[in-house]
This record gives C-alpha cells, structure tokens and sequence, in this order.
C-alpha cells in the first residue's frame, strides 16, 4: 500500500499516471482539481466560490483545498487501499498542513514523484486535451484522440476545459513555477522526490514511474 503525491506542472502526466497506477494497483486517486471540477458541475456553495480561480488557473485558497482533502483522506477506502494525491500540495502552507494531518493519523508519505517535461510539450499537450461531458474520459487530439471527432466511446461529446486555451495554460505554469515549484526543494530536503520524464509515450513513463516507486 502506498501513500503518494503527484507532483509536476500543469500537462505533465499527473492525472493520466495516477489514472493508470490506481488502476493497476488499486490505490485511492485523489484529483484536487477533479473534485473542485465536479463542485463547479454540480453548482455547489463551494463550486461557486472556486470556479473563478479554477477557470482562470488561479489557486484556490489554501484553507479551502486542505479542507476537502482532510475530508477525503479520512474515507475508509483510503485507509485500506493508500492514496496518490495528484495536483496536492500545490504550496508550501499545504505540504505543511498535509504533515499535520498525515501526522495525525500516524501516516507518512512513501514518496512524492515530480512529472518533468519541457514547457513546449506541456502547452501542447494543453490545448490538445479533451473530456468527455458524460464519463470525464480523457482524450489528446494530437496523442490519444476519439474514435469519432468530438465524440467519446461512451457516445457523449467531448469540451475543452476553460483553462486549457493557450492564454490561461502558460498563466497556469507561471502560477506552477511561482507558487508550486518551491515543493520540489521541500520534499527533496526530507528525502521523499523521485523524478519521472514524463516526456515519453505512456508505455514508457509508466514504466519509469513503477521502477522510481520499486513496484512491477
Ligand atoms: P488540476 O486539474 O490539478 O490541473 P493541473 O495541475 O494544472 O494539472 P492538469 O490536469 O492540467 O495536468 P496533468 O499533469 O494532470 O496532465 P494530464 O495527465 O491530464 O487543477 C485545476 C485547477 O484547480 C487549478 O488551476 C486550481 O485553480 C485548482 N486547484 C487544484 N488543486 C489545487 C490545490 N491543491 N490548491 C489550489 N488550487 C487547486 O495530461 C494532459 C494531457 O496530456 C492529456 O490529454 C493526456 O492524455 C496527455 N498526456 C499525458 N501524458 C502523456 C504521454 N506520456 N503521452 C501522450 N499524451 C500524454
């Protein structure tokens, strides 16, 4: 069982690793910017409140995201199963405020892996991606693009999320080296980071993500 965080700027792989890791080893995703997503769909008090950041790739309060993280971490699943937090921490306040709480439940993190690629390739993987309205399958016209344009395998249509345009990804990545990046030092200091090239095809990462975490 293993308790992880994902780590890398926007495009570098997270979701799309943390998708097929939990899938093979049945650890307990937890997408921050998945869950804030559905509370944007659903029309929600906290939804309302966060979709100006999220839309404008801005950062959601610290308070609001350790909340709803605090929340998920104390569902069972998590308990038996491990976690990989993807997008979480996002600053140095919420790697602070994740000690504590893992901490409190005499928890520790097994290892914090840094998705590296360089900006052209995340911009392009960017604009690129679509979703499905329907399941939330995730697509890349230019790497891994729908059977039929515009429609998923499910038969719903697919939409490009507001902050992915070209504008709001590189703003996106400024926020990432600003307010993000300093995370890469703090977990080097505590002996957690292991670093993926995330810039290979998916085959390959995944393969470099199973021999950083010493799993098959
Ligand atoms: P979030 O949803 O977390 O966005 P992000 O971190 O910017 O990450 P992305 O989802 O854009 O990238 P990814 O690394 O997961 O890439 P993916 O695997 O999809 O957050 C959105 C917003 O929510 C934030 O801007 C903020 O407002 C708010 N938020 C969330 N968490 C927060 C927090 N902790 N604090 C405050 N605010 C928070 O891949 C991208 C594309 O590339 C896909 O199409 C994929 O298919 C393709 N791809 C990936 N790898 C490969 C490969 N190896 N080969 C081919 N294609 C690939």
């Amino acid at each position: 069982m293993k308790r992880l965080v994902f780590l890398g700027p926007p495009g570098a792989g997270k979701g799309t690793f943390a998708g097929l890791f939990a899938e093979r080893f049945g650890t307990v995703h937890i997408s921050t910017g998945d869950i804030l997503r559905a509370e944007i769909k659903a029309g929600s008090r906290l939804g309302i409140a966060a979709r100006q950041c999220v839309d404008s790739g801005e950062l959601v309060p610290d308070e609001v995201i350790v909340g709803i993280v605090d929340h998920r971490l104390g569902e069972p699943d998590v308990a038996g199963h491990g976690f990989i937090l993807d997008g979480f921490p996002r600053t140095v306040r919420q790697a602070e405020l994740l000690e504590e709480a893992l901490k409190t439940c005499g928890w520790e993190l097994d290892a914090v892996v840094l998705f590296a690629a360089d900006r052209d390739l995340l911009i392009r993987r960017l604009t690129a991606r679509r979703l499905c309205q329907g399941c939330g399958k995730v697509y890349n016209v230019l790497y891994d693009p729908p059977c039929a344009e515009g429609i998923c395998h499910c038969g719903e249509p697919l939409y490009q999320r507001p902050d992915d345009s070209r504008e709001t990804a590189l703003g996106r990545l400024e926020v990432y080296q600003r307010q993000t990046s300093p995370l890469i030092d703090f977990y080097r200091s505590r002996g957690l980071l292991k670093t993926v090239d995330s810039a290979g095809e998916k085959s390959a990462v995944m393969a470099g993500l199973c021999r950083v975490l010493g799993v098959e």
